[in-house]
């Protein structure tokens, strides 16, 4: 039986532990990480994946891209895509910090929950990669879409990412600290809190009696959660008159989505997982 392998390229020095486990509970036999992967000394690692089996045994071989930044991963996973020429090809995954599977299970949640169409949202520290891609799958859902950072400068360079990729330019806001980022959400009924881990974003008593926000989804498993008053555990609980979704409560679906996407990679050789599909398919999973 040919063994299935995942090959991690990670963008930061060293490859993800998080996406290897996912690799193998996803149905890899091997997962095997590089860190510090970039545009110029990837095309070596393409090589190897696509000029070593034939074309019946290709499918079992796969290219995971990963890492920290969104703009690093995007540009690897275009150069990865590129060395591909007619079957000598393997399916590929971008998902940089988790950023499509995390994104895609927390706004498949709100979207189940309610239409987002013409609806105002935040992504509270928009910047990071599960934040740029939330703002892009609110966009897809027809949400008016901004994003904040504590610096107006860093907004900016994401928003401008987000259009290089998605053609939309989300708003882009300065926040500096909690009492900037609950200005920030006046006027909108989404908030979705993209912040890095163990960093409170939020206070309870700015959204609790807020008369517009009716959805909440903060990705932050670590205490102190991004959102004050809301729970990890919380999946679509109502809060406030507001429902609610915590780190927890989407993170079963992201994993699943995660694992999905990789057992999906092994039945073909030719499958490209990125943003839009992966969406789509949390849409099913949710
Ligand atoms: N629930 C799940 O299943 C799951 C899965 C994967 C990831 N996550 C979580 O998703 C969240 C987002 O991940 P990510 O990789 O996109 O995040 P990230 O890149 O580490 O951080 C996102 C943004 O947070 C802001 N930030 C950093 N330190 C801050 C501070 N002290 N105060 C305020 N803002 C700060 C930064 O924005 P500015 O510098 O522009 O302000 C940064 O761009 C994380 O909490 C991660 O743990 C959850």
């Amino acid at each position: 039986m040919t063994k299935k392998l995942l090959f991690l390229l990670d963008t930061d020095s060293v490859p993800s532990v998080f996406d290897t486990v996912v690799g193998y509970d996803g149905g890899a036999d091997h997962v095997v990480g590089y860190g510090g992967v970039t545009t110029e000394n990837v095309g070596a690692l393409v090589d190897g994946t696509i000029y070593t089996r034939g074309p019946k045994e290709k499918q079992y071989t796969a290219i995971f891209v990963g890492g920290g930044s969104m703009v690093a991963g995007e540009s690897l996973f275009k150069v990865v895509k590129k060395r591909f020429f007619s079957n000598f090809r393997v399916s590929v995954m971008l998902d940089s910090n988790g950023s499509n599977t995390t994104a895609a299970a927390g706004v498949a949640l709100l979207a189940k929950a309610k239409s987002l169409a013409s609806k105002k949202a935040v992504v509270l520290a928009g910047t990071g990669p599960v934040g740029m891609r939330a703002a892009a799958m609110l966009h897809i859902e027809g949400a008016e879409v901004a994003i904040t950072s504590r610096q107006k400068s860093r907004a900016d360079e994401a928003s401008k990412a987000i259009k290089d990729r998605f053609g939309f330019a989300p708003t882009p806001i300065e926040a500096v600290d909690n009492t900037a980022r609950a200005a920030a959400v006046k006027g909108a009924q989404v908030v979705f809190a993209a912040g890095a881990i163990g960093v409170p974003l939020l206070d309870e008593k700015d959204w609790q009696n807020d008369p517009t926000i009716e959805l909440i989804a903060d990705c932050n498993a670590q205490p102190p959660l991004g959102v004050g008053g809301v729970e990890a555990v919380d999946k679509a609980k109502e809060r406030h008159g507001k429902i609610v979704i915590g780190a927890l409560g989407l993170g079963g679906l992201k994993l699943k989505l995660h694992r999905e996407c990789i057992g999906q990679m092994f039945t073909s050789a030719d499958q490209v997982f990125d943003c839009e599909n992966i969406y789509a398919q949390a849409k099913v999973l949710a």
